[in-house]
């Protein structure tokens, strides 16, 4: 497709969506209580439906079967506040997709089939105050950066997901956070959580149900355990295996070691060979002096 198409797409659709819904009209099998929220849920809808007004702020289209958001969602209902898309049929998100929604305030993808939360996925969401992404059983992959921009995010839910571990940076671009539901993922409590585990330990105030509501299973039994049980104690064998810097600094030494060695024993070798020459040199002068 030519890039010109590309950006008239949008474009024609907007035109045509606001002549469509020019007025007040509420999409069928809808609910619209007042002039900015349309109710969609629980309708067996199988996509987005069409002819929602452009103004709409509030949007609720929970417990339907719908499998993907369009694209240019968002660039058409640039109004949206609120949207609710939980229990639906979500299986990925699209890059672009929510990245322009610079005025959502809440977003709930809980209860969908989503695999992984790429890098990027929200863009600049500045807005964004709660995100739920809970109990998508299959989210086992979150972007290091997929959270990047959400500057005003406080409450982040992600739990009942397939998370067996969650690098902790993910979370450093969200200074606003004061809630972050972690509990009901299959966590592993190997050398990986570690960073995680202190990151919990140091934040605990913001998991509604403290340690002891997250579990995690042990590498060695897989015997289940609260967080609460365990200390920085329990990954004192993680701090034995050894960095990249400790990797690098072992190697170096290493080589330091072995070409020191080599130049001392050419030294010793040379010294040894010299003073051989030297001693049948003496040798052979007498030898001379004899004759
Ligand atoms: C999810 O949506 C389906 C389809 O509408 C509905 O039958 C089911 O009860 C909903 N589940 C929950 C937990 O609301
Ligand atoms: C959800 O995703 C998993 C893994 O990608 C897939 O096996 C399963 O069929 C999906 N379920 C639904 C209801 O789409």
């Amino acid at each position: 497709m030519s890039p010109c198409v590309n950006w008239l797409q949008p474009l024609l659709a907007l035109i045509s969506s606001s002549l469509l819904t020019r007025g007040h009209n509420c999409p069928s099998s809808c609910l619209c209580p007042d002039q900015h929220t349309v109710d969609c849920t629980g309708q067996g809808l199988t996509r987005v439906p069409d002819s929602v007004p452009l103004d709409v702020r509030r949007l609720l289209l929970s417990n339907n079967w719908i499998p993907w958001i369009p694209s240019d969602f968002l660039v058409l209902y640039s109004d949206l506040v609120y949207l609710d898309l939980r229990n639906n049929s979500l299986s990925q998100l699209d890059p672009e997709t929510l990245s322009t929604s610079s005025r959502l305030v809440f977003l709930d993808l809980g209860s969908n089939n989503l695999t992984e939360i790429p890098s990027g996925t929200f863009g600049e969401s500045r807005s964004l105050i709660k995100l739920r992404l809970g109990n998508n059983p299959y989210l086992s992959t979150v972007g290091l950066e997929a959270f990047t921009g959400l500057t005003s995010l406080r409450e982040l839910d992600l739990e009942s997901n397939g998370l067996t571990v969650l690098d902790v940076r993910v979370l450093d671009p969200l200074p606003s956070l004061r809630r972050l539901r972690l509990e009901g993922n299959p966590w592993l409590c190997n050398c990986r959580f570690a960073n995680m585990f202190m990151w919990l330990t140091e934040n605990r105030h913001k998991l509604p149900t403290g340690m002891e509501g997250i579990e995690c299973s042990l590498p060695v039994d897989g015997r289940h355990v609260p967080l609460s049980v365990l200390s920085e104690d329990s990954f004192r064998e993680c701090r034995g295996t050894l960095s990249l810097t400790d990797y690098l600094i072992v190697i170096f030494s290493g080589i330091s070691v072995s070409v020191a060695a080599i130049v001392a024993s050419f030294f010793l070798a040379s010294t040894v060979h010299c003073f051989q020459r030297l001693s049948k040199g003496s040798k052979g002068d007498e030898e001379d002096g004899n004759d």
